[in-house]
């Protein structure tokens, strides 16, 4: 199966980048499902239910968050309605779940979605719970586990893949917006410490420069906002897997404004 993986999408100007260019990827690269994170999708700041049928009519199958999944506070309702998850280390009573169950090409899929510790709000330990929630899903029978890291720290990230190369399918990190050079097929396990963003390429993170800029030259804050005229990137990693639920194809595609698309082979790491 070939599945498509979407970083941080941030806001209106990458919501038009998945309109535009998504039904068109999918085609050329006989995509069986694709997932996108959400957190950012609504103006820089969690997802609106109006902007996720949207993302979901441009070919979006599921959406996975991170800290800035409950900052629209209608997706409290939106969790059993639409085929989205958010951290699973939130703790228990939180709205929502982190484990998204389907099935594709008749096989059992996991997709998981974990918050990392630094610079994060306080929520359970990932480290423990992920090696745990793992078991039990291979306890279940599942092959195919994919898990969206959205951490701070390149450090979290490359440790939950040091944890868990040999037991899930696939890890891509999300959160820092900048996508990372490390695309790799680790022992059968896809990995990436950062897919990067689809939306603006020329402010900061995704962001309108202004408000950073102000922040470090006067230390006075200001609500980041989104340049609607922006010059923009669409990223996207591809994998595929094997009836095992092990990596076989990896690549990163990568598409600016309407140049012609990017296309990155990972890395085959074996030892
Ligand atoms: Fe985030």
């Amino acid at each position: 199966m070939k599945i498509a993986f979407i970083g941080d999408i941030v806001g209106k100007p990458a919501r038009l980048m998945l309109k535009k260019h998504l039904k068109r990827l999918q085609e050329e690269h006989f995509i069986d499902f694709t997932i996108g994170n959400y957190e950012n999708a609504s103006h820089g700041f969690g997802l609106t239910e109006k902007n996720c049928n949207e993302l979901l009519g441009y070919g979006v199958d599921m959406m996975t968050g991170g800290n800035h999944s409950f900052d629209k506070k209608e997706i409290l309702t939106m969790f059993e309605r639409y085929p989205l998850i958010r951290p699973l280390n939130y703790p228990k009573k939180t709205a929502g779940n982190g484990i998204f169950k389907t099935e594709i090409l008749g096989e059992k899929v996991a997709i998981l979605n974990l918050m990392g510790h630094y610079t994060m709000p306080m929520v359970d330990n990932p480290f423990t719970m992920i090696v745990e929630v793992v078991e039990g899903l291979k306890e279940e029978g599942f092959k195919h586990i994919i898990l969206d890291i959205h951490a701070e720290a390149s450090s979290e990230k490359n440790t939950i893949l040091q944890l868990l190369k040999q037991d899930i399918s696939a890890i891509l990190g999300t959160h820092t917006h900048i996508g990372t050079d490390d695309l790799q097929i680790n022992q059968g396990c896809c990995y990436v410490t950062d897919v990067g963003l689809t939306g603006c390429r020329d402010g900061v993170i995704g962001m309108d420069s202004d408000i950073p800029m102000k922040r470090v030259l006067t230390s006075l804050g200001g609500h980041f906002d989104i340049d609607e005229k922006c010059q923009t990137i669409l990223q996207m990693i591809i994998f595929e897997l094997n009836e095992e639920g092990r990596c076989i194809e990896a690549e990163k595609i990568k598409i600016y404004g309407d140049s012609p698309k990017i296309v990155t082979e990972a890395f085959r790491e074996i030892i």
